[in-house]
């Protein structure tokens, strides 16, 4: 299990009874998590008096209740190439603009990336990032120095992912901003024989395109991996997959990576990754990553 353990402004402090009591920055959430099906007391004054708590509703999504929260606060995250700053609102289906445990990825891809810049200075190292969301991975590969381009397709997010890029320094980075259905941009990229040195997709459960493509992961995950591999380049630097899927296990993202990546040899490695609960020291499971290096 890899464990997002460099937050400073972050943290799960307790969870139990399908909730987690989170700390972002100075503010104290309570939000639905259907992986806690354990039942713990609930005795940390946090979960009494949050800033915000998000009740889920039988009927499917929810609603919140805020006690004293601003519209949007930032958190920042200490990135060895550099400070990265997040933007957070709390907006529908409990979300706050943030995956806190793809720390674990962002540390990882932006290492690889900033020791290929430091053999070679001068090599333009070009990220895909796919299902972009808000742009945590993608402010992750331009600190450390690459040009990235961000597919999402949501107008909403991308514009957020923006704001995230300014507020971390990196307006004038080397960034494309595409509002795009993924698995079209991928294949429009084959016909325009685009290659890229990294790869990254954080594909939802269930989503749709910008003109309504469906894409459900169980059926649509392993073709977008074969064409998107197809994408890399000559010296490639790394390909990754997570999702938070519950049910996809990491084994089966390693298997399909290893299959698809077959030709190009390398190493596949796949793993939980999680977020620690500062009450306990205990692990709250948040998905799986698969990692291919050449
Ligand atoms: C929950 S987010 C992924 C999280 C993100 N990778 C992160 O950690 O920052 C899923 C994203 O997929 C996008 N999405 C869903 N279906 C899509 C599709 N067919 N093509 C492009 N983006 C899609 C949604 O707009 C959403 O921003």
């Amino acid at each position: 299990m890899l464990v997002a353990d460099n937050w400073k402004d972050y943290e799960v402090i307790d969870c139990s009874a399908g909730e987690k009591l989170e700390r972002w920055g100075d503010y104290i959430l309570v939000r639905p998590d259907p992986q806690v099906i354990w039942n713990t007391p609930k005795t940390l004054k946090g979960w009494k008096r949050p800033n915000a708590h998000y009740h889920r509703s039988n009927k499917g999504g929810g609603e919140w209740e805020f006690f004293d929260l601003p519209e949007e606060w930032e958190i920042n995250y200490p990135l060895a190439a550099g400070e990265l700053t997040f933007r957070l609102k709390p907006f529908s289906f409990k979300h706050t603009g943030l995956f806190p445990e793809q720390a674990v990825n962002w540390d990882w891809f932006s290492g690889l990336i900033s020791d290929a810049k430091k053999a070679d200075p001068s090599r333009q190292i070009k990220v895909l990032n796919l299902f972009a969301y808000t742009g945590g991975a993608t402010v992750a590969a331009a600190k450390a120095g690459a040009a990235v381009t961000h597919v999402d397709a949501s107008k909403g997010m991308t514009t957020w992912a923006k704001e995230n890029a300014a507020a971390s320094g990196l307006a004038d980075a080397p960034i494309r901003y595409l509002v795009d259905d993924c698995v079209k941009f991928v294949e429009r990229e084959i016909r325009r024989g685009n290659t890229y040195d990294g790869i990254l997709m954080d594909p939802p459960s269930y989503g749709r395109g910008p003109k309504g493509e469906t894409w459900k992961i169980e059926s649509s995950v392993f073709p977008l991996i074969e064409k998107a591999v197809t994408l890399l380049s000559d010296d490639p630097l790394f390909f990754l997959v997570n999702s938070y899927t519950t049910g996809l296990a990491p084994s089966v993202m390693s298997y399909m990576i290893s299959t698809a990546l077959k030709r190009r040899g390398g190493h596949t490695e796949a793993t939980e990754i999680g977020l620690r609960v500062t009450d306990n020291g205990l692990v709250l499971p948040c998905g799986a990553s698969a990692r291919w290096t050449p």
